[in-house]
Protein backbone atom coordinates (compact mmCIF):
# COMPACT_ATOMS: atom_id res chain seq x y z
CA UNK A 1 0.00 0.00 0.00
CA UNK A 2 1.48 3.09 -0.69
CA UNK A 3 0.82 6.70 1.27
CA UNK A 4 0.78 10.06 0.16
CA UNK A 5 1.01 13.24 0.84
CA UNK A 6 -1.00 16.18 -1.37
CA UNK A 7 0.14 19.83 -0.72
CA UNK A 8 -2.09 22.75 -1.70
CA UNK A 9 -0.48 25.86 -2.94
CA UNK A 10 -3.90 28.12 -4.29
CA UNK A 11 -2.25 31.11 -5.51
CA UNK A 12 -2.23 32.18 -8.49
CA UNK A 13 -1.00 35.01 -11.06
CA UNK A 14 -4.20 35.15 -12.88
CA UNK A 15 -7.48 33.97 -13.02
CA UNK A 16 -8.05 31.07 -15.82
CA UNK A 17 -11.33 32.16 -17.90
CA UNK A 18 -12.14 28.31 -17.57
CA UNK A 19 -10.77 27.19 -14.97
CA UNK A 20 -13.02 26.37 -11.62
CA UNK A 21 -10.55 25.25 -9.22
CA UNK A 22 -10.09 27.24 -5.73
CA UNK A 23 -7.15 29.76 -6.55
CA UNK A 24 -6.19 33.09 -5.10
CA UNK A 25 -4.35 36.50 -6.90
CA UNK A 26 -2.53 37.93 -4.83
CA UNK A 27 0.69 39.87 -4.86
CA UNK A 28 2.32 39.02 -1.52
CA UNK A 29 2.02 35.98 -0.16
CA UNK A 30 3.15 35.80 3.33
CA UNK A 31 5.07 31.89 2.48
CA UNK A 32 6.44 31.28 5.67
CA UNK A 33 3.59 31.92 7.33
CA UNK A 34 1.63 29.37 5.22
CA UNK A 35 4.60 26.84 5.45
CA UNK A 36 4.05 27.05 9.29
CA UNK A 37 0.39 26.37 9.34
CA UNK A 38 0.75 23.66 6.44
CA UNK A 39 3.42 21.98 9.71
CA UNK A 40 0.89 22.19 12.08
CA UNK A 41 -1.60 19.85 9.32
CA UNK A 42 0.69 18.01 9.31
CA UNK A 43 1.42 16.86 12.47
CA UNK A 44 -2.20 16.74 12.93
CA UNK A 45 -2.50 14.07 10.47
CA UNK A 46 0.52 12.63 11.47
CA UNK A 47 -1.04 11.14 14.70
CA UNK A 48 -3.28 9.31 12.64
CA UNK A 49 -0.75 7.91 9.89
CA UNK A 50 2.69 7.55 11.94
CA UNK A 51 3.26 3.84 10.45
CA UNK A 52 2.65 4.86 6.96
CA UNK A 53 5.89 4.82 4.87
CA UNK A 54 5.28 7.68 2.48
CA UNK A 55 5.59 6.91 -1.52
CA UNK A 56 4.76 10.10 -3.32
CA UNK A 57 4.53 13.92 -2.29
CA UNK A 58 2.35 16.08 -4.72
CA UNK A 59 2.48 19.89 -4.75
CA UNK A 60 -0.18 20.87 -6.73
CA UNK A 61 -2.31 24.40 -7.34
CA UNK A 62 -3.28 26.83 -8.23
CA UNK A 63 0.29 27.17 -8.89
CA UNK A 64 3.08 26.04 -6.63
CA UNK A 65 6.08 26.93 -8.96
CA UNK A 66 5.13 30.24 -6.98
CA UNK A 67 6.62 28.79 -3.93
CA UNK A 68 10.35 29.86 -3.12
CA UNK A 69 12.59 26.92 -4.00
CA UNK A 70 13.22 26.63 0.32
CA UNK A 71 10.06 26.38 0.91
CA UNK A 72 9.66 23.45 -1.08
CA UNK A 73 12.29 22.24 0.38
CA UNK A 74 11.58 22.65 3.85
CA UNK A 75 7.96 21.37 3.42
CA UNK A 76 9.62 18.04 1.62
CA UNK A 77 12.46 17.92 4.63
CA UNK A 78 9.22 18.12 7.40
CA UNK A 79 7.82 15.05 6.00
CA UNK A 80 10.55 13.13 5.38
CA UNK A 81 11.49 14.17 8.89
CA UNK A 82 8.61 12.83 10.64
CA UNK A 83 7.36 9.55 8.04
CA UNK A 84 9.46 7.13 6.93
CA UNK A 85 9.77 7.71 3.33
CA UNK A 86 10.23 5.00 0.16
CA UNK A 87 13.18 4.79 -1.44
CA UNK A 88 11.27 5.05 -4.66
CA UNK A 89 9.81 7.98 -3.75
CA UNK A 90 7.77 10.33 -6.22
CA UNK A 91 7.79 14.02 -5.37
CA UNK A 92 5.66 16.20 -7.97
CA UNK A 93 5.13 19.70 -8.59
CA UNK A 94 2.72 21.73 -11.33
CA UNK A 95 4.82 24.00 -12.67
CA UNK A 96 3.70 27.16 -14.77
CA UNK A 97 5.28 28.51 -17.48
CA UNK A 98 4.45 31.62 -16.59
CA UNK A 99 6.12 31.62 -13.33
CA UNK A 100 9.63 30.65 -14.21
CA UNK A 101 13.10 32.61 -13.68
CA UNK A 102 16.43 31.16 -15.33
CA UNK A 103 17.10 28.95 -12.42
CA UNK A 104 13.79 27.75 -11.42
CA UNK A 105 14.10 24.01 -12.55
CA UNK A 106 17.20 23.40 -11.53
CA UNK A 107 16.36 25.28 -8.20
CA UNK A 108 12.99 23.07 -7.44
CA UNK A 109 15.39 19.71 -8.69
CA UNK A 110 17.53 20.83 -5.75
CA UNK A 111 14.63 21.77 -3.16
CA UNK A 112 13.68 17.63 -3.97
CA UNK A 113 11.35 17.74 -6.51
CA UNK A 114 11.52 14.37 -8.71
CA UNK A 115 8.78 14.88 -11.09
CA UNK A 116 7.58 18.09 -12.99
CA UNK A 117 4.29 18.36 -14.26
CA UNK A 118 4.03 21.13 -16.86
CA UNK A 119 1.15 23.04 -17.37
CA UNK A 120 1.06 24.26 -21.06
CA UNK A 121 -2.71 23.77 -22.29
CA UNK A 122 -2.33 25.01 -25.68
CA UNK A 123 0.85 24.52 -28.53
CA UNK A 124 -0.51 27.74 -30.06
CA UNK A 125 -0.40 31.15 -29.33
CA UNK A 126 -3.76 31.69 -30.70
CA UNK A 127 -5.34 29.19 -28.19
CA UNK A 128 -3.14 29.96 -26.20
CA UNK A 129 -4.68 33.67 -25.95
CA UNK A 130 -7.75 32.03 -25.94
CA UNK A 131 -7.43 30.40 -23.05
CA UNK A 132 -6.08 33.35 -21.18
CA UNK A 133 -2.56 32.32 -20.05
CA UNK A 134 -0.29 34.56 -19.73
CA UNK A 135 2.41 32.97 -21.24
CA UNK A 136 3.29 32.04 -25.28
CA UNK A 137 4.32 29.61 -27.47
CA UNK A 138 7.66 30.79 -27.17
CA UNK A 139 7.75 30.67 -23.48
CA UNK A 140 6.21 27.39 -23.39
CA UNK A 141 8.95 25.93 -25.56
CA UNK A 142 11.62 27.59 -22.90
CA UNK A 143 9.97 25.99 -20.19
CA UNK A 144 9.85 22.33 -21.55
CA UNK A 145 13.54 22.73 -21.95
CA UNK A 146 14.08 23.48 -18.75
CA UNK A 147 12.07 20.97 -18.08
CA UNK A 148 13.64 18.06 -19.83
CA UNK A 149 17.56 19.37 -18.92
CA UNK A 150 16.21 19.47 -15.48
CA UNK A 151 14.14 16.37 -14.64
CA UNK A 152 13.89 12.34 -15.89
CA UNK A 153 10.55 12.35 -15.22
CA UNK A 154 7.85 14.62 -16.10
CA UNK A 155 4.60 15.37 -17.21
CA UNK A 156 2.70 17.87 -20.11
CA UNK A 157 -0.97 19.09 -19.46
CA UNK A 158 -2.77 20.37 -22.39
CA UNK A 159 -6.38 21.41 -23.04
CA UNK A 160 -8.25 19.85 -26.19
CA UNK A 161 -11.46 20.01 -27.33
CA UNK A 162 -11.63 23.67 -27.33
CA UNK A 163 -14.66 25.16 -29.09
CA UNK A 164 -13.38 25.65 -33.38
CA UNK A 165 -11.05 22.99 -33.02
CA UNK A 166 -10.33 20.51 -35.92
CA UNK A 167 -8.87 17.17 -35.19
CA UNK A 168 -6.31 18.10 -37.95
CA UNK A 169 -5.54 20.81 -35.56
CA UNK A 170 -4.95 18.75 -33.03
CA UNK A 171 -2.82 16.35 -34.19
CA UNK A 172 -0.64 18.77 -35.22
CA UNK A 173 -0.27 19.72 -31.46
CA UNK A 174 -0.48 15.72 -29.87
CA UNK A 175 2.43 15.41 -32.25
CA UNK A 176 4.72 18.03 -31.06
CA UNK A 177 3.44 16.63 -27.45
CA UNK A 178 4.55 13.35 -28.46
CA UNK A 179 7.64 14.33 -29.92
CA UNK A 180 9.04 16.49 -26.82
CA UNK A 181 10.28 12.96 -25.27
CA UNK A 182 8.01 14.07 -22.08
CA UNK A 183 7.39 10.95 -20.01
CA UNK A 184 3.81 11.55 -19.24
CA UNK A 185 0.72 13.73 -20.70
CA UNK A 186 -1.99 14.67 -19.06
CA UNK A 187 -5.06 15.64 -22.05
CA UNK A 188 -7.87 17.08 -20.66
CA UNK A 189 -11.07 17.80 -22.56
CA UNK A 190 -12.55 21.57 -21.78
CA UNK A 191 -15.29 21.83 -19.86
CA UNK A 192 -17.26 24.48 -19.19
CA UNK A 193 -17.79 24.87 -15.61
CA UNK A 194 -20.44 27.26 -13.84
CA UNK A 195 -19.47 30.19 -12.78
CA UNK A 196 -16.35 30.86 -14.52
CA UNK A 197 -15.73 33.37 -17.04
CA UNK A 198 -16.09 30.76 -19.97
CA UNK A 199 -19.71 30.24 -18.71
CA UNK A 200 -20.32 33.96 -18.15
CA UNK A 201 -19.52 34.63 -21.89
CA UNK A 202 -21.40 31.76 -23.09
CA UNK A 203 -18.98 29.86 -24.39
CA UNK A 204 -20.17 26.12 -25.31
CA UNK A 205 -17.93 23.21 -25.20
CA UNK A 206 -17.44 21.38 -28.14
CA UNK A 207 -20.33 18.70 -29.32
CA UNK A 208 -19.98 15.17 -27.59
CA UNK A 209 -19.63 13.56 -31.37
CA UNK A 210 -16.71 15.58 -32.64
CA UNK A 211 -14.98 15.43 -28.45
CA UNK A 212 -15.28 11.84 -28.65
CA UNK A 213 -13.99 11.27 -32.18
CA UNK A 214 -10.93 13.25 -30.89
CA UNK A 215 -10.60 11.11 -27.51
CA UNK A 216 -10.40 8.11 -29.67
CA UNK A 217 -8.29 9.64 -32.03
CA UNK A 218 -5.93 10.23 -29.43
CA UNK A 219 -5.70 7.60 -27.23
CA UNK A 220 -4.73 5.37 -30.78
CA UNK A 221 -2.55 8.15 -31.98
CA UNK A 222 -0.32 8.07 -28.69
CA UNK A 223 -0.19 4.55 -28.49
CA UNK A 224 1.37 4.00 -32.02
CA UNK A 225 3.92 6.82 -30.19
CA UNK A 226 4.22 4.02 -27.65
CA UNK A 227 2.55 6.31 -24.79
CA UNK A 228 -0.06 4.00 -23.57
CA UNK A 229 -3.91 5.73 -22.05
CA UNK A 230 -3.81 3.96 -18.14
CA UNK A 231 -6.76 6.74 -16.80
CA UNK A 232 -9.48 9.06 -18.33
CA UNK A 233 -7.17 11.57 -19.35
CA UNK A 234 -3.81 10.51 -18.49
CA UNK A 235 -1.46 8.57 -20.51
CA UNK A 236 2.05 7.70 -20.25
CA UNK A 237 5.55 5.46 -21.32
CA UNK A 238 5.71 2.48 -19.80
CA UNK A 239 6.27 2.85 -16.09
CA UNK A 240 5.78 6.50 -16.10
CA UNK A 241 1.87 6.54 -14.82
CA UNK A 242 1.94 9.25 -11.70
CA UNK A 243 2.25 7.30 -8.53
CA UNK A 244 0.74 9.70 -6.80
CA UNK A 245 -2.52 10.22 -8.83
CA UNK A 246 -2.47 6.49 -8.79
CA UNK A 247 -3.30 6.14 -5.10
CA UNK A 248 -6.73 8.12 -5.38
CA UNK A 249 -7.60 5.90 -8.80
CA UNK A 250 -6.94 2.53 -6.70
CA UNK A 251 -8.59 3.71 -3.23
CA UNK A 252 -4.81 4.00 -1.20
CA UNK A 253 -4.29 6.09 1.06
CA UNK A 254 -3.52 9.55 0.89
CA UNK A 255 -3.65 13.26 3.38
CA UNK A 256 -3.99 16.64 1.87
CA UNK A 257 -2.54 20.11 3.38
CA UNK A 258 -3.54 23.49 2.36
CA UNK A 259 -7.22 25.34 1.44
CA UNK A 260 -8.46 23.18 -1.39
CA UNK A 261 -6.45 20.05 -0.10
CA UNK A 262 -8.65 16.56 1.28
CA UNK A 263 -7.71 12.91 2.16
CA UNK A 264 -8.52 9.53 2.79
CA UNK A 265 -6.82 7.40 5.32
CA UNK A 266 -7.31 4.26 7.56
CA UNK A 267 -6.09 4.76 11.37
CA UNK A 268 -2.74 3.27 11.36
CA UNK A 269 -1.33 3.50 14.32
CA UNK A 270 -0.89 6.44 17.24
CA UNK A 271 1.35 8.68 18.30
CA UNK A 272 -0.21 11.33 19.37
CA UNK A 273 -2.56 12.70 21.96
CA UNK A 274 -5.90 11.13 20.73
CA UNK A 275 -8.94 10.80 23.12
CA UNK A 276 -9.14 7.31 24.23
CA UNK A 277 -12.44 6.40 22.77
CA UNK A 278 -9.91 7.07 19.33
CA UNK A 279 -7.83 4.73 20.50
CA UNK A 280 -10.11 2.43 22.00
CA UNK A 281 -11.52 2.37 18.04
CA UNK A 282 -8.86 1.29 16.09
CA UNK A 283 -9.10 -2.36 17.35
CA UNK A 284 -11.63 -1.70 14.08
CA UNK A 285 -10.21 -0.31 11.34
CA UNK A 286 -11.59 3.35 11.39
CA UNK A 287 -11.13 5.38 7.31
CA UNK A 288 -11.47 8.82 7.53
CA UNK A 289 -12.07 11.45 5.01
CA UNK A 290 -10.58 14.91 5.96
CA UNK A 291 -11.35 18.25 4.36
CA UNK A 292 -9.36 21.93 5.38
CA UNK A 293 -8.26 22.74 8.86
CA UNK A 294 -8.35 19.18 9.61
CA UNK A 295 -11.32 18.84 9.47
CA UNK A 296 -12.18 14.56 9.48
CA UNK A 297 -15.24 13.04 8.91
CA UNK A 298 -15.66 8.85 9.33
CA UNK A 299 -16.81 7.08 6.17
CA UNK A 300 -19.25 4.31 6.32
CA UNK A 301 -18.21 0.98 4.16
CA UNK A 302 -20.79 2.15 1.52
CA UNK A 303 -19.39 5.16 1.32
CA UNK A 304 -16.03 4.21 0.90
CA UNK A 305 -17.30 1.69 -1.76
CA UNK A 306 -18.91 4.04 -3.90
CA UNK A 307 -15.89 6.21 -4.07
CA UNK A 308 -13.80 3.21 -4.59
CA UNK A 309 -15.96 2.48 -8.07
CA UNK A 310 -16.41 5.97 -8.77
CA UNK A 311 -12.57 6.32 -8.94
CA UNK A 312 -11.35 2.81 -10.04
CA UNK A 313 -13.46 2.71 -13.39
CA UNK A 314 -11.33 6.06 -14.35
CA UNK A 315 -8.69 3.44 -14.79
CA UNK A 316 -7.72 1.43 -18.19
CA UNK A 317 -7.27 -1.30 -15.96
CA UNK A 318 -10.42 -0.93 -14.20
CA UNK A 319 -11.28 -2.33 -10.53
CA UNK A 320 -9.51 -5.40 -8.97
CA UNK A 321 -12.54 -6.89 -7.26
CA UNK A 322 -10.15 -8.48 -4.67
CA UNK A 323 -8.46 -5.14 -3.81
CA UNK A 324 -12.12 -3.36 -3.91
CA UNK A 325 -13.06 -6.06 -1.23
CA UNK A 326 -10.15 -5.51 1.21
CA UNK A 327 -10.30 -1.98 1.00
CA UNK A 328 -14.02 -1.23 2.09
CA UNK A 329 -14.72 -4.89 3.56
CA UNK A 330 -17.37 -5.22 0.92
CA UNK A 331 -17.59 -7.73 -2.27
CA UNK A 332 -18.04 -6.08 -5.09
CA UNK A 333 -20.65 -8.37 -6.93
CA UNK A 334 -22.48 -8.35 -3.62
CA UNK A 335 -22.42 -4.33 -3.84
CA UNK A 336 -22.66 -3.48 -7.47
CA UNK A 337 -26.25 -3.50 -9.08
CA UNK A 338 -26.31 -6.42 -11.18
CA UNK A 339 -28.98 -5.85 -13.31
CA UNK A 340 -27.39 -2.68 -14.52
CA UNK A 341 -23.99 -4.49 -14.59
CA UNK A 342 -25.50 -7.24 -17.00
CA UNK A 343 -26.85 -4.75 -19.35
CA UNK A 344 -23.74 -2.29 -19.63
CA UNK A 345 -22.15 -5.34 -20.33
CA UNK A 346 -24.14 -6.77 -23.40
CA UNK A 347 -24.06 -3.07 -24.42
CA UNK A 348 -20.30 -3.21 -24.83
CA UNK A 349 -19.76 -0.77 -22.38
CA UNK A 350 -18.32 -2.92 -19.75
CA UNK A 351 -15.97 -5.74 -19.47
CA UNK A 352 -16.60 -7.61 -16.12
CA UNK A 353 -14.78 -10.83 -15.16
CA UNK A 354 -14.26 -12.62 -11.75
CA UNK A 355 -11.22 -10.72 -10.86
CA UNK A 356 -12.13 -7.01 -12.05
CA UNK A 357 -14.27 -4.66 -14.12
CA UNK A 358 -13.24 -1.85 -16.24
CA UNK A 359 -14.78 0.05 -19.31
CA UNK A 360 -14.27 -0.61 -22.88
CA UNK A 361 -12.95 1.85 -25.35
CA UNK A 362 -16.54 2.95 -25.98
CA UNK A 363 -17.48 2.95 -22.33
CA UNK A 364 -14.87 5.51 -21.55
CA UNK A 365 -16.22 7.63 -24.35
CA UNK A 366 -19.77 7.33 -21.40
CA UNK A 367 -18.20 6.79 -18.08
CA UNK A 368 -19.96 9.36 -16.10
CA UNK A 369 -23.02 7.80 -17.24
CA UNK A 370 -22.17 4.16 -16.77
CA UNK A 371 -20.97 5.49 -12.86
CA UNK A 372 -24.10 7.03 -11.90
CA UNK A 373 -26.24 3.98 -13.47
CA UNK A 374 -23.69 1.59 -10.95
CA UNK A 375 -23.83 3.55 -8.01
CA UNK A 376 -27.17 1.47 -5.99
C1 LIG B 1 -5.01 22.28 -10.95
S1 LIG B 1 -5.04 22.72 -12.61
C2 LIG B 1 -3.68 23.74 -12.63
C3 LIG B 1 -2.31 23.56 -12.97
C4 LIG B 1 -1.54 24.85 -13.24
N1 LIG B 1 -1.90 25.90 -12.37
C5 LIG B 1 -1.77 25.33 -14.65
O1 LIG B 1 -2.56 26.23 -14.85
O2 LIG B 1 -1.13 24.81 -15.55
C6 LIG B 1 -4.66 21.21 -13.38
C7 LIG B 1 -5.12 21.06 -14.80
O3 LIG B 1 -6.51 21.02 -14.94
C8 LIG B 1 -6.84 21.33 -16.29
N2 LIG B 1 -8.08 22.12 -16.29
C9 LIG B 1 -8.44 23.08 -15.44
N3 LIG B 1 -9.66 23.57 -15.76
C10 LIG B 1 -10.09 22.87 -16.85
C11 LIG B 1 -11.27 22.90 -17.66
N4 LIG B 1 -12.29 23.74 -17.41
N5 LIG B 1 -11.36 22.04 -18.70
C12 LIG B 1 -10.35 21.16 -18.95
N6 LIG B 1 -9.22 21.11 -18.23
C13 LIG B 1 -9.09 21.95 -17.19
C14 LIG B 1 -5.65 22.05 -16.87
O4 LIG B 1 -5.06 21.29 -17.88
C15 LIG B 1 -4.70 22.18 -15.70
O5 LIG B 1 -3.36 22.07 -16.07
S1 LIG C 1 -5.57 26.97 -14.66
FE1 LIG C 1 -3.86 27.02 -13.24
S2 LIG C 1 -3.00 29.10 -13.40
FE2 LIG C 1 -5.01 29.15 -14.33
S3 LIG C 1 -6.32 29.86 -12.67
FE3 LIG C 1 -6.42 27.60 -12.70
S4 LIG C 1 -4.90 26.96 -11.24
FE4 LIG C 1 -4.46 29.13 -11.73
Amino acid sequence: MGFGVYIHWPFCLSKCPYCDFYKEVKKNVPQEEIVAEYKRELDFYYQYTSENIVSSIFFGGGTPSLMKPENVAALIDYVAGKWKTAPEIEISLEANPNSDYPEMFADLRRAGINRLSLGVQALNDADLRFLGRTHNLKQAYQAIDGVLQNFDNHSLDLIYARPQQKLSDWEKELAQAASFGMKHLSLYQLTIEEGTVFARKGIKAMDEDAAGEMYLFTEDYLADKGIYKYEVSNYSRPGYASRHNLLYWTGQDYIGVGISAHGRFCFSGFKGNLEQKQRDQKISPIYYASTYNCQLEELSQAERAEELLLMGLRLTDGIDKRLFAENCGLDFDGFIDRERLKYLCEAGLLVDTPQNIRATREGFLVLNGIIEQLCP
